[in-house]
């Protein structure tokens, strides 16, 4: 059982990252629809740009949410390549990815341009999905808390207390990202419980336990039941798995 009395509505969200066609968006959004007998659970969708406007036609009486898989603070200007709050909610996004582990790895993203991103996000009505987590060395070396604690304190460095309702925080370890080897669901609970402490001492107890806290790395239909029912595992991040209209209704189904 969940700590708090009243049980927070559990957040299952896909991240297709650099996948799919438009025709391949609405196969699979026929099939989920047909696989999917959730109702507890937020269904969120974070699909490549170019699906955006498709896939929000496509999903409109269906309950699933739209999300970003990224976007930059400022609302226009010259940034080639780049997309802005303003458009993203033009979509009726609702969610977007902040500081995925490939984005700090791959475009050199830090904790100080994530947190500009995480207040853009919420002064535009976007609630952000705040990616942490550690790598495999820094785990082995017995760092990762503390990493966690860095991160942690950085992106949300100055985010208004009233703020932190509309934030998610996704605990991805690094080395369970794309590797099929998950965190298991006592390692995922021992961080998920200690995030959840960082955000009673930066805010409080009552605001730490109003945070959705979800686990992404390796989640699959045949472990996400496990995770799922965890203490302070709020719902889940999915990759690889999500890209199957199947395997991704399964894993909504297991909450
Ligand atoms: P996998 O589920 O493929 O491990 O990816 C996790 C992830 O990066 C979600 O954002």
């Amino acid at each position: 059982m969940k700590s708090t009395s009243i049980r927070m509505k559990p957040l299952i969200a896909a991240n297709w990252k650099m996948n799919k066609s438009i025709k391949e968006a609405d196969s699979f959004i026929k099939e989920f629809n047909k696989f999917c007998d959730s109702n507890t659970a937020d269904i969120v969708i974070c699909p490549p740009f170019t699906i955006m406007p498709s896939l929000s036609g496509m999903i409109k009486g269906t309950g699933i949410k739209l999300g970003s898989q990224n976007m930059h603070f400022e609302e226009r200007g010259a940034f080639t390549g780049e997309i802005s709050p303003l458009m993203v909610r033009e979509l009726n996004c609702e969610y977007v990815i902040i500081g995925h582990s490939e984005r700090r790895q791959y475009f050199k993203e830090d904790d100080a341009l994530i947190n500009k991103k995480v207040k853009s996000a919420l002064n535009h009505g976007l609630k952000p999905i705040l990616c942490v987590g550690e790598t495999l060395e820094q785990r082995q070396s017995k760092s990762a808390m503390k990493v966690i604690k860095n991160q942690i304190a950085g992106c949300l460095n100055n985010v208004d207390k009233y703020e932190m309702k509309n934030i998610v925080i996704a605990y991805e370890p690094v080395w369970a990202i794309g590797t099929g080897k998950n965190a298991t669901p006592e390692q995922a609970q021992e961080v998920h419980a200690y995030i959840k402490k960082l955000l009673s001492e930066i805010y409080s107890d009552s605001i730490a336990s109003k945070v959705r806290i979800i686990y992404g790395g390796s989640v699959k239909p045949e472990n996400a039941k496990e995770l799922l029912s965890m203490k302070d595992i709020y719902g889940a991040l999915v990759g690889g798995a999500s890209l199957d209209a199947k395997s991704f209704a399964a894993i909504c189904n297991s909450v």
